[in-house]
């Protein structure tokens, strides 16, 4: 695959980098921020590589000027941020802090003044602890609480942000925090996992809803992770497993969001446990007419039956195992796939457009003599840019890459170290070193 120059993906072409609050704002406990789930999660023994609190972090908070010139200085036209909930609504609903208030006003100011579109979202994993307390998502209040939250969003910064992400990997928060117990809120089982799917799935139709009334000519989407899944084998079994595990990671939150029903049919064994637990229905609320879907791609499967794991009878025969390129968290490096995946879901009746609203890489980075020469995560970028340009002039509407992410930050569950940044942030002194990523982008956009 061919990487063009920038200009060859059309003028309109949104060129991103994005962060989240919960890992990069740090501010944690100050101006009036609430707790939110990662505060508390992070604190249990042996649920961050290292030990790592998402305290400091990359200290955005106070240095928001400074790393948006750098967002600048790269050549990059749009900033995709989070709001954190906790810093708006401390208790998760009820009182607004005005002083989180203010602080997205100036952040937001200063993006505009720069000539940066700023792109928000709602929902990047941080719960405000106090509605953990009452069940978080898998709680029936979660729609009037995320109601709350994004009516006030909406009202209060629709007038400068026109781009809008509802929710972010709406499977990763549901599966890793409510299923598998690795993230925040820590929580394992059927019971928290599949009403937490289900209230995520409204919320995020709603959200749009909400935003589309009190945000005009807002540009509305919400954001999936996906990932390839292949079979290890052709044997049936394989076949099969890989088939199960696909349903999970990439059908199950953009069906319903299109206004179909839950795979479950393709889904036996899960159809009968959620027919057991009677965590969700069919609803027309599910739906929502999303002007854009965010794609994030980190990386694919492949896949064999084992029928000792629980359900969903697939393990995953490892990047490392097949001798395959990977990241250094092990994830497999396929920009092929990622390719066919845009292809897949542009295919999905009803997908208006799609954004790239993530996409990047982790690799062991050594700062040296004020250098960091990460040639691997160039060649990542190129490769991927590659496979999306080859969408886009195949027919794919693909409106925007946003990179993932300006600067190393805290990695949830891997802590600190797991570093997928264009700039590399030295932890105890907060300085920032841009990278030869960095410098690649600044060469390709500018
Ligand atoms: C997707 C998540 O949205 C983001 O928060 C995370 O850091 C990246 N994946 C890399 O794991």
């Amino acid at each position: 695959m061919h990487l063009p120059s920038s200009s060859a993906f059309g003028k309109d072409f949104l060129w991103g980098v994005a962060v989240a609050a919960a890992q990069n704002e740090g501010a944690w406990n100050i101006d009036g921020r609430g707790s939110s789930i990662w505060d508390v999660f992070a604190r249990r023994q042996g649920k961050i590589k290292g030990g790592a609190k998402p305290t400091e972090n990359c200290d955005f908070y106070h240095r928001y000027k400074d790393d948006l010139m750098l967002v600048k200085a790269l050549g990059f036209n749009v900033f995709r941020f989070s709001f954190s909930w906790s810093r708006i609504f401390p208790e998760g609903t009820g009182k607004v802090n005005k002083e989180g208030v203010a602080f997205y006003h100036r952040m937001i100011d200063e993006c505009l003044q720069l000539g940066l579109t700023p792109f928000a979202t709602l929902y990047h994993w941080d719960l405000p602890q106090a509605l953990q307390k009452e069940g978080g998502w898998a709680s029936v209040h979660m729609q009037k609480w995320f109601a709350r939250y994004a009516t006030f969003c909406a009202e209060e910064f629709g007038d400068k942000v026109k781009h809008w992400i509802i929710l972010n990997e709406p499977m990763g928060f549901t599966s890793l925090g409510y299923m598998l117990g690795k993230h925040a809120p820590g929580k394992t089982g059927l019971e928290h996992f599949f009403p937490a799917i289900h209230n995520a799935v409204i919320a995020q139709a709603e959200g749009g809803r909400i935003v589309r009334k009190h945000v005009p000519k807002a540009i509305i989407g919400t954001s999936f992770s996906c990932s390839e899944v292949m079979p290890y084998s052709n044997k049936r079994e394989d076949v099969e497993a890989a088939k199960r595990l696909d349903i999970l990671l990439n059908r199950l939150f953009i069906e319903p969001t299109l206004g179909r029903n839950y795979p479950n049919e393709d889904f036996p064994l899960i159809d009968k446990l959620h027919l057991k637990t009677k965590a969700w229905r069919y609803t027309e609320r599910m739906q929502f007419d999303f002007d854009f879907i965010g794609l994030q791609n980190y990386f694919s499967v492949t896949v064999k039956h084992n029928a000792l794991i629980p359900y969903i009878q697939a393990s995953e025969v490892t990047a490392k195992t097949r001798k395959v390129p990977h990241t250094s968290l092990g994830w497999e490096i396929n920009p092929d796939s990622f390719y066919r995946l845009l292809k897949r879901y542009w295919n999905y009746g009803g997908v208006k457009s799609i954004i790239v609203s993530e996409n990047g890489a982790c690799f062991k980075d050594t700062l040296k003599n004020g250098s960091v020469h990460d040639q691997e995560r160039i060649d990542y970028f190129k490769q991927y840019l590659a496979a999306v340009y080859k969408a886009k002039q195949e027919g794919v509407k693909i409106n925007g890459y946003l990179a993932w992410t300006l600067m190393d930050n805290f990695e949830w569950s891997e802590g600190f170290n797991a570093r997928f940044g264009l700039i590399h942030v030295d932890f105890n002194t907060q300085l920032r070193t841009i990278k030869d990523s960095g410098y690649w982008w600044r060469d390709f956009l500018l």
